[in-house]
């Protein structure tokens, strides 16, 4: 049965669309699954750039508008992952239709993830009604962790199930909130802790994934973890992070 997960967080820039871009490719060209990455930011889409598809002549807007139908308005990315962007024109949008319209599509997915805005506005409020579940998207700062308690109250309003936390831009500073912290303080588990990588925004200026760009840096490695989990299937992490592992338990044994 095709699942669709919503990737929604409390505050802006947190890395949701980073991570659907890279649960997108990850899941498409590495576990094979058939995958469809939905921008349902619709006032401020960024998922296409984000994997190389720049001004798309016909996206969600069109669809949302009854202008075109949903395949019309589905780019396949160099990896196989599927993409239904949105795009910054103008003209009133019915948000609500987005379940309706992409369970048009779904005998022909595995899993679709959908990009959102982030807060609580009524855009997100139509992502999450159009998702079976929900992962948040959070960094280890106390302002933004205890916002998310609010997406996690509304969740629970819309009988929406939470499937985890991911934590993201992880620096291992003291000052930071630990994993378990944030685990304990929202009252569900952390799924992934993504640490801050400058990999990352070198891929996006690539307009790549990093987990394409480079599948060996530790933020892909994490995300490859975290779909999948997401996915049911058994993570074998890969040879550069059994290394450092060696390392890192070395040096904590001489510390
Ligand atoms: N782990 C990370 N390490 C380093 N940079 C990161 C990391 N995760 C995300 N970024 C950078 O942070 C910025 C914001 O990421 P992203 O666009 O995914 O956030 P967002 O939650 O989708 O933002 P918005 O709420 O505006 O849609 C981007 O420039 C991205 O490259
Ligand atoms: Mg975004």
């Amino acid at each position: 049965m095709t699942k669709v997960i919503g990737v929604v967080s409390a505050k802006g820039g947190v890395g949701k669309t980073t991570t659907v871009a890279n649960l997108g490719v990850i899941a498409a060209a590495e576990f094979g699954r058939k995958v469809l990455a939905v921008d349902a930011n619709i006032s401020a889409p960024n998922l296409g750039m984000y994997l190389g598809i720049i001004n798309p002549p016909v996206t969600l807007h069109d669809v949302l508008q009854e202008k075109f139908s949903i395949r019309r308005s589905i780019y396949t990315h160099s990896t196989g992952l599927h993409v239904l962007p949105a795009s910054f024109s103008e003209g009133p949008t019915d948000q609500k239709e987005l379940r309706r319209k992409i369970e048009s599509v779904f005998h022909d997915y595995d899993i679709i993830f959908l990009d959102s805005p982030p807060g609580m506005s009524d855009e997100v409020i139509a992502a999450m009604k159009a998702s079976d579940e929900i992962i948040l998207i959070t960094n280890p700062e106390s302002p933004i962790v205890t916002t998310t308690l609010k997406n996690i109250k509304l969740a629970g309003e819309m009988k929406v199930s939470v499937a985890g936390i991911v934590l993201n831009r992880m620096c291992e500073r003291e000052y930071e909130m630990s994993p378990s912290e944030v685990g304990d303080c929202l009252g569900v588990p952390v799924i992934a802790t993504i640490p801050e990588d400058p990999r990352i925004p070198e891929a996006v200026s690539r307009a790549m994934p990093v987990a394409q760009c480079f599948p060996d840096s530790g933020s892909s490695e994490e995300f490859r973890a975290l779909a999948a989990y997401l996915l049911g299937e058994e993570h074998v992490p890969g040879f550069f992070v059994r290394i450092k592992k060696l390392f890192d338990s070395v040096k904590n044994f001489f510390r």
